[in-house]
């Protein structure tokens, strides 16, 4: 055979004649490269979000979102149920209100949707872990995350209200809150707050690093909680920065987070890594509405294999430093997984 005279890069100048280094034996069977697989993904990696409507008796499909529905408090518990037989561990809970004001209140409404739900999820599966998203988006008439000064949210006013939210979530029995509203401060004023209230054990997910994405589109219309004017950009974070997200990360760190988020995911994979190298919690992604959305209409055409690229993507995640993924795909990764 003749072997043209090329040079590798890095391998002692070796020529292709002496090629003694092959990664393709390491991929000769599937049963060796299962043994050097790097990442594994297991259905315990996976949350699944909730949308919890007061105002309906039926599920709703979301359109944007095919295969996700809003659902009445009634089929809470069987959601939960059948979130836990898949063997997937943990949802993540968002609330639409029958009614809407200026400030959010609905939030911190002890007989609020969110916190029904959670009550209900609890008592119909214990060991399931309840997440609760703190923020005011669904609650606020106007659609942003806290409360108006004029066109402006105002953060400190917003903090004070979120205290009340997190407490309420916390009596109705929720496991982790979750604040995702990019509120400066908001880690550490929930944290007293929880601790004051007696609920030193219940763990904060931030939502650390958030970008202003218009990858979240189809959640707003899922969770009816689009902004009436203007965007998030004066609290989210520009799609554009890598050093900021660090920035976040540790300030909600010092602040007394238990856990961190990277949200969108896809388009942020080296912010996961950067923000995995640089922290010692346990890191979360959301792999967000639009994401899903994209792969869906791809696949409700043909034009992609919908089990392997969602599976491919979930590694991807974890390969980037994932801890946790929040996925509309968790139910049809968990039976993936499973059927395996
Ligand atoms: C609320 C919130 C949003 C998402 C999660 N929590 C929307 C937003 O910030 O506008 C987005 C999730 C998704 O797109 O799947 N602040
Ligand atoms: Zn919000």
């Amino acid at each position: 055979m003749h072997w043209p005279s090329i040079l590798i890069p890095g391998v002692n100048n070796m020529s292709l004649p002496d090629l003694m280094i092959r990664p393709r034996r390491l991929r000769n069977s599937a049963t060796i490269r299962r043994m050097v697989r790097e990442t594994v993904l297991t259905t315990a990696d996976l949350i699944y979000p909730l949308f919890v409507d007061e105002t309906i008796t039926e599920a709703v499909a979301v359109k944007s979102m095919p295969g996700v529905s809003r659902i009445p408090l009634s089929q809470v518990g069987d959601a939960v149920q059948e979130v836990a037989a898949l063997g997937v561990p943990g949802v993540i809970l968002f609330g639409i209100p029958a009614e809407k004001d200026a400030v959010g209140s609905g939030g911190w409404d002890a007989d609020g949707i969110v916190q029904r739900a959670i009550r209900a999820a609890k008592a119909a599966c214990p060991d399931i872990c309840v997440i609760a998203d703190a923020c005011f988006c669904e609650y606020t008439d106007h659609g942003h995350c806290g409360v108006l000064h004029g066109e402006e949210v105002d953060n400190d006013e917003t903090l004070i209200n979120l205290q009340k939210e997190a407490v309420s979530y916390a009596e109705a029995g929720v496991d982790i809150v979750a604040p995702s509203g990019m509120m400066d401060g908001m880690i550490a004023a929930i944290r007293t707050a929880l601790d004051d209230a007696g609920f030193s054990h219940t763990p904060v997910m931030s939502y650390a690093v958030k970008y202003a994405s218009g990858y979240f589109g189809p959640f707003r219309d899922a969770a009816d909680s689009a902004p009436s004017f203007g965007d998030r950009a004066s609290y989210q974070m520009d799609p554009a920065n890598r050093r900021e997200a660090l920035k976040e990360a540790f300030l909600d760190v010092d602040e007394g987070a238990d856990m961190l988020m990277v949200k969108p995911a896809l388009a942020y994979m080296d912010i996961i890594r950067e923000v995995k190298d640089a922290t010692q919690l346990p890191l979360a992604v959301y792999n967000v509405s639009g994401e899903y959305a994209m792969v869906k209409a791809a696949a409700a055409n043909g034009w992609i294999d919908e089990k392997r690229v969602v599976l491919e993507t979930m590694s991807g995640f974890k390969r980037a430093g994932a801890d946790m993924i929040l996925t509309y795909h968790a139910l049809d990764v968990a039976r993936w997984l499973n059927e395996k």
